[in-house]
């Protein structure tokens, strides 16, 4: 296809010319070592984009969000919370985390656990399920689903919307990429009318839930606009869902590639907090993070020109020996552990907090109902989008306890 139209429309949607294959996309830390090691700062024609690789220059960009704005110049969207800068960026985020408190996380704990509870009550005399579609998938959905205030016969409409507005290509032609644009668009279409539904009712009736708590929000009299909550709602699904499915997946792939990490948790369950941790750092479900240069500067000795565009490979950095001891060795109980998994600086994932909580408890009550939990071989298929490390379906059997 052509380059222009590549770099220009879709530059942050498709694989590098290194990753193009399936077994790359399942394991693609050693090709990410290996460009670490031999380009930690280079250009990418294919895709219009530089590629940074090591930790300190990872941590450098996401720490200067004024030379490496999260501005998506091409974005057809509205801007988000993910794509705006300072000082507007300040505003927003405290006006949400007015709704998003730690509180309003920590109390979820109950509802997270029977949730996973119900869920693993469906297939336990199974002896076998598929950990993305019985439990990582549904888990997230229905928590955020419940965070905010939707009925729950809507949840699975929710799913499908926001699996399909994080959807990226397999094959990189102007069609393919050109059909799941307009997927996307058609998806947030209907999403955002499902919303505006829900916040006029909030509006006349308010409940104790996140919908009803932005539209009370506020700082100096200041309010969340309706477009704004309708954007952040939205947004919520797109960051929250399909990373937290993957999170939990990827944390069960490890315990079942690696059967010494599921004996070490088994034996010391306190460790099931720090073994989610040096998931986000061994297989973070979010490997790279976008931003353009506003000036030209300088990174690893190489010159990036205003408004390039620039990949920080979190899942190459999370591995870089220069920061982490022993980094190709999964840690079950590594300290300090200074991971990017949920990013760095004034977009750290706001849901960072309820992610963690929900794969902790998720994981906990796994081991305790389950023993023997091993992954019953069958091909793998990667999820087809560059920025995201994951699986699309993992089958495991397991004995019931
Ligand atoms: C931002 C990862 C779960 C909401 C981010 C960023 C990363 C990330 C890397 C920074 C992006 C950037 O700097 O451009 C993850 C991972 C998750 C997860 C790995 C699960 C394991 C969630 C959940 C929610 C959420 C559950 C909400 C329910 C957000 C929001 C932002 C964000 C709103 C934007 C924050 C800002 O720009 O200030 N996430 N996320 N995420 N995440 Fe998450």
């Amino acid at each position: 296809m052509n380059t222009e139209t590549q770099g220009k429309r879709y530059g942050n949607i498709i694989f590098m010319k290194e990753l193009s294959n399936n077994a790359a996309q399942l394991l693609p830390f050693p090709i990410y070592r290996e460009l670490r090691e031999k380009t930690p700062v280079r250009y990418d024609e294919d895709r219009q984009s530089w590629d940074v690789f090591r930790y300190e220059d990872v941590h450098r960009i996401l720490k200067d969000p004024a030379t490496f704005s999260s501005r998506r110049g091409l974005e057809v969207r509205g801007e988000t919370l993910l794509t705006m800068d300072q000082p507007k960026h300040t505003h927003m985020r405290n006006l949400v985390n007015k709704a998003f408190t730690p509180k309003a996380i920590n109390d979820l704990a109950p509802r997270i656990t029977s949730i996973t509870n119900e869920l693993l009550d469906q297939v336990a005399s199974r002896g076998k399920m598929d950990i993305v579609y019985d439990l990582a998938t549904p888990l997230p959905v229905i928590v955020i689903a419940e965070l905010l205030g939707v009925p729950a016969k809507d949840r699975m409409l929710f799913k499908d919307w926001s699996d399909t507005m994080v959807k990226g290509v397999e094959d990189n032609t102007d069609t393919a990429l050109a059909h799941m644009m307009a997927e996307r668009d058609k998806a947030e279409a209907e999403l955002v009318q499902y919303f505006l539904k829900i916040l006029e009712e909030r509006r006349k009736k308010p409940e104790d839930d996140l919908v009803s708590a932005l539209l009370d929000a506020e700082i100096d009299g200041d309010k969340l606009q309706e477009q704004d909550i309708l954007r952040f709602c939205i947004l919520l699904l797109v960051a929250g869902n399909e990373t937290t499915t993957n999170l939990i997946t990827n944390a069960t792939r490890l315990m079942t590639e690696q059967p010494a990490i599921q004996d070490q948790v088994r034996q010391q369950p306190e460790l099931v907090k720090s073994m989610v941790e040096e998931t986000l750092r061994y297989y973070p479900p979010i490997v790279a993070i976008g931003r353009v240069a506003t000036q030209d500067v300088e990174i690893g000795g190489q010159l990036i020109r205003e408004g390039q565009q620039v990949v920080s490979w979190v899942g190459a950095a999370n591995r870089d020996p220069d920061k982490f001891d022993d980094p190709e060795t999964f840690h079950t109980d590594r300290k300090p552990n200074a991971h990017m998994g949920f990013g760095f600086g004034i977009h750290f994932c706001l849901g960072a907090p309820l992610a963690r909580l929900e794969a902790q408890i998720a994981l906990e009550i796994l081991l305790t109902r389950f023993t023997d939990i091993e992954f019953e071989k069958t091909s793998l298929t990667p999820i087809p989008s560059p920025f995201v490390f994951g699986v699309k379906s993992y089958p495991v059997t397991f004995r019931e306890r």
